[in-house]
């Protein structure tokens, strides 16, 4: 039986789960994400062999997904009737899915007018009891931690084992899609540091494993807004994490106190990788770039192309190297802020305002016209100008 939490919030195992029968494992089929070649980021970074590992094409939109199979499944197994996650919007969106598909209520705890309407819209459709707290997410955790001690609700943030074995599948299937050719660099974002802890998880004991021969390093990226662990490493050499209070338009990685932070501290150190921070406009500029590969993502996502650019001007990614970014949301979670970055106000009235002229040649707003075929030639003509 998996006891829930002792007093010190931490979780205890007195043996682990039996085997399980194939029918009582909670799926939405999640997994087997695309690897794509981004040929036009190739181009503009100089590094030819430039991929991205797109988990927001599992069935919520997130990758969520592969953990929460995993921990939904313990949950139901273990006889819960009440699942709660404190989030960003994305394991909330993952968690309530999971659990009506397990007959399981769900209680959301997010951050009030901080998350995206495509996130909040997704735990509402699936029947989550959500509340949104007049808080950040770092308020809404400290929340959920006391109420697991004091109710029989299953805690399913990313401080959940079967949360992070889940979410090493992304790093089994990538190797498996590389036909076990080890890449050089693998990217990804960081909020609470959970992915990046499982990702590194993964390579290491596929290492240990000696299914690869040697180890991607593996870098993190943070909004400079929220870059608690940047500091951490860059002006502390790792010894400590000073929480802070984080902003920033990436939503999903708005987090001043990451739970994980001392998983992911090893994963660097054992695989060599660096961290790395990016600024707001950074961050823009990155995603309208994917989006522009015709592939796509959500704003926290897009740190890791961001974090690229930084990381080869600084000679740690070679031109020569393979490049793996991790992408984690779906362009469609947060359609707001690509609707505004394309009309080009989602910098208006902040301190980037000025410099975000920069961004004018990505952005692609809607043009509107005369219902006359006359008017949509000329449109077509004018863009025929641009490249
Ligand atoms: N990218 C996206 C799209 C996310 O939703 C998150 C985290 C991250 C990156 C960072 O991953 O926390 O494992 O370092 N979202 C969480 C949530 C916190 O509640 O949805 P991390």
């Amino acid at each position: 039986m998996l006891k829930p939490l002792d007093q010190s919030g931490v979780w205890r195992f007195r043996e682990l789960l039996p085997p399980l029968a194939e029918q009582r494992v909670i799926t939405l089929r999640e997994g087997n994400t695309p690897l794509y070649h981004l040929q036009r980021c190739a181009s503009l970074t100089g590094i030819d062999s430039l991929y991205a590992k797109h988990q927001g094409m599992n069935p919520t939109g997130s990758f969520k997904d592969t953990g929460m199979t995993v921990a939904a499944t313990a949950a139901h197994a273990t006889g819960f009737h009440w699942v709660a996650c404190a989030s960003t919007g994305n394991t909330s969106a993952s968690m309530a899915a999971y659990a009506a598909r397990g007959n399981m209520r769900s209680l959301v705890l997010i951050p009030e007018g901080k998350i995206s309407w495509g996130k909040l819209s997704q735990s509402l459709d699936y029947g989550a009891l959500t509340c949104q707290l007049r808080t950040d997410f770092d308020g809404c955790v400290r929340i959920l931690n006391d109420l697991v001690r004091q109710k029989p609700v299953y805690l399913l943030n990313s401080v959940n084992p079967y949360r992070i074995e889940g979410q090493k599948t992304a790093a089994v299937e990538l190797l498996e899609q590389l036909e076990w050719q080890v890449p050089d660099h693998i990217i990804v974002p960081g909020g609470n540091l959970g992915n990046s802890s499982a990702i590194g998880k993964a390579l290491l004991e596929m290492h240990q494993l000696k299914l690869i021969s040697r180890l991607p390093k593996v870098s993190i990226v943070q909004a400079q807004g929220a870059n608690p662990f940047y500091r951490s490493v860059h002006e502390f050499g790792g010894a400590k994490l000073e929480p802070m209070t984080a902003d920033t338009m990436a939503t999903a990685i708005r987090i001043g106190n990451p739970a994980s932070w001392k998983k992911a501290l090893r994963v660097l150190q054992s695989t060599g990788g660096e961290v790395e921070q990016v600024t707001e406009l950074e961050i823009a500029e990155a995603k309208a770039e994917i989006g522009a590969d015709g592939i796509g993502c959500e704003p926290a996502s897009a740190v890791t192309l961001a974090g690229l650019k930084k990381l080869s001007q600084r000679g740690f990614v070679k031109p020569g190297e393979t490049v793996i970014l991790i992408l984690t949301g779906h362009l469609l979670k947060d359609p707001d802020f690509t609707i505004k970055f394309h009309r080009g106000d989602l910098f208006e009235g902040t301190l980037q305002e000025r410099e975000a002229v920069r961004t004018k040649q990505l952005q692609r707003a809607p043009v509107v016209l005369d219902a006359t075929l006359a008017a949509v030639i000329s449109a077509l003509e004018a863009a025929e100008k641009i490249p």
